[in-house]
């Protein structure tokens, strides 16, 4: 009996399976793609990567032009759609059935398990806290605390102006990891000046190893990955990881105290406006959750916040210093705002940075993230094509951003791409690297003043050269693409 009824549950189970793995593959004949085999479908495109080449190996398939802007791939049994065709974006990024993360981002989940990974309710709950964040931000507190810290990086690149070619990329993310904690999490802490600070290096493994247990299914079960000595490095790495933002909470709620306790002469509490890590706090007594699960929620932003920045800083800096033309007739620009002067940047002074302003976008059309994974939940239809539900839409932004139709210099580091004359004649949704909707990225009119207060501060007191040439710059990904082997320029006093 318990035989027979095991049988049934079994004949069930794949009918199920079958049947919906038949009605995708009926639903995705609309779309061109490689060839399949048996099973395995295209998995073969994947054979013999390593966890470092995955997004290599994505970005190469962008490049497939064959099949047109919108194709497939199986990956097994799961279909992947490919999308760099704008018209199509638009749909998917006016839509709001498409607003669901594909399960790849829950790879990272143990340690940043928040906005940026999640879906659905969750996502929808913490999206509204962040959208009121960035609406009612303080942006002149935001500039100072930019300014200053761009002011400690110049001071540490000092030892560095003697000539010698060195790898600018650590500076610049320790910058930015500074300026992300001391916005959303108001840490008085100076993560330039701090001894032994392993963070950023931390999150990398912690990503490498989160994408090659992705690729390894027999290391899937935590009961075997516990084991390994992967598993057992990704734990400590998993703890030292969420041990930072612990230490970012355990500071706020310290100072939390303390305003408490500070009553102004009229007997008045001091009314501060509250920062993101506030509203986590009360999030997470809203929700139950503990100090250790509101630490995933930082650490996601955290990584959303300055990982994206700090690679566009470097990448650009490499491009300046390759071309010292682009480089002059920023720093003119520039001087021409400030002078000889070396007072901080003001916001007012960030809108006439128009030149700057060309470069920064060029560099987002080369250097920024290669694409985003979507889930779809309801079968969607992309002008001729159906896609069909439990597939994932792979938004091609590297092809999208490298498109001989839209960009008349797609390989080359061209910023009056921006010019507004060109940017009239692009089609929309052809430049999309804060993607847009309401998934959109919520940190763009930030980054954009970051960007410029870095660069600026940065280039007011340095000459930058290089001995790479543009031909030598190779991009590789690990959440963003960055320059492989870093960014390698030379400083001189101005
Ligand atoms: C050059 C700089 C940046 C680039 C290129 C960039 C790009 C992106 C992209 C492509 C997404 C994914 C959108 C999607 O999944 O559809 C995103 C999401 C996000 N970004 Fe940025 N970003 C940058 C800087 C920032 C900064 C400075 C912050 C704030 C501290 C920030 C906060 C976020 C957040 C919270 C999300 C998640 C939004 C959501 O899922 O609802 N980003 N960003």
């Amino acid at each position: 009996m318990i035989i027979w009824l095991q049988i049934i549950i079994i004949a069930i189970i794949l009918h199920y399976v079958i049947s919906e793995k038949l009605r995708q593959w009926r639903m995705e004949g609309n779309l061109q793609g490689p060839t399949t085999i048996p099973f395995l479908g295209n998995s073969l495109l994947f054979f013999g990567c390593e966890a470092h080449d995955i997004g290599h190996r994505i970005m190469q398939l962008q490049n497939i032009t064959k099949y047109g802007r919108v194709w497939r791939i199986w990956i097994g049994s799961h279909l992947g759609v490919f999308v760099a065709d704008p018209k199509s974006l638009e749909i998917i990024l006016k839509s709001n059935e498409v607003l669901n993360k594909s399960a790849v981002y829950n790879a990272v989940a143990d340690f940043a398990d928040g906005i940026v990974t999640s879906s659905g309710e969750k996502w929808r709950g913490l999206r509204k806290i962040v959208n009121t964040i960035f609406h009612n931000q303080n942006i002149e507190n935001q500039v100072n605390i930019i300014n200053n810290s761009s002011m400690v990086l110049c001071r540490l690149l000092e030892e560095k102006c003697d000539g010698r070619i060195f790898k600018i990329d650590n500076f610049i993310h320790e910058c930015l990891l500074d300026i992300t904690c001391k916005i959303i999490a108001s840490s008085k802490t100076d993560m330039q000046l701090k001894e032994n600070l392993t963070f950023t290096d931390d999150v990398r493994l912690g990503i490498h190893l989160s994408s090659d247990r992705c690729l390894k299914v027999w290391l899937h079960p935590d009961f075997i990955y516990e084991h390994t000595t992967a598993g057992k490095l990704k734990n400590a790495i998993v703890k030292k990881i969420l041990g930072f933002s612990l230490e970012l909470i355990k500071e706020r709620r310290e100072s939390l105290k303390g305003v408490k306790n500070s009553i102004t002469v009229d007997g008045q509490h001091e009314a501060k406006p509250k920062i993101f890590l506030d509203h986590m706090f009360d999030y997470g007594r809203e929700k139950n959750l503990t100090d250790l699960e509101i630490s995933k929620f930082i650490t996601d932003v955290i990584l959303a916040g300055y990982d994206t920045s700090s690679c566009a800083i470097s990448y650009m800096l490499l491009m300046l210093a390759m071309y010292q033309d682009i480089q002059e007739q920023v720093y003119e620009e520039i001087y021409d705002i400030t002078g000889d002067s070396n007072r901080p940047v003001e916001l007012k002074d960030i809108n006439r940075m128009a030149c700057l302003d060309r470069v920064i976008m060029e560099v987002l059309r080369h250097c920024s993230v290669p694409h985003v994974a979507r889930r779809v939940d309801s079968p969607l239809q992309l002008q001729d094509k159906l896609i069909p539900k439990r597939s994932t839409l792979y938004l091609m932004l590297y092809r999208l951003h490298r498109d001989p139709e839209y960009w008349s210099h797609p390989d080359s580091f061209y910023p009056d791409h921006f010019l507004p004359e060109n940017i009239e004649r692009r089609p929309k949704y052809t430049f999309l690297p804060f993607v847009s909707g309401p998934r959109g990225c919520p940190g763009q009119k930030l980054s954009s003043i970051l960007m410029k207060i870095i660069v600026s501060t940065i280039l007011r007191q340095y000459k930058v050269t290089t001995t790479v040439r543009p031909s030598e710059v190779k991009l590789s990904m690990t959440m963003m693409l960055e320059v492989s082997g870093g960014s390698q320029i030379q400083l001189t006093r101005r």
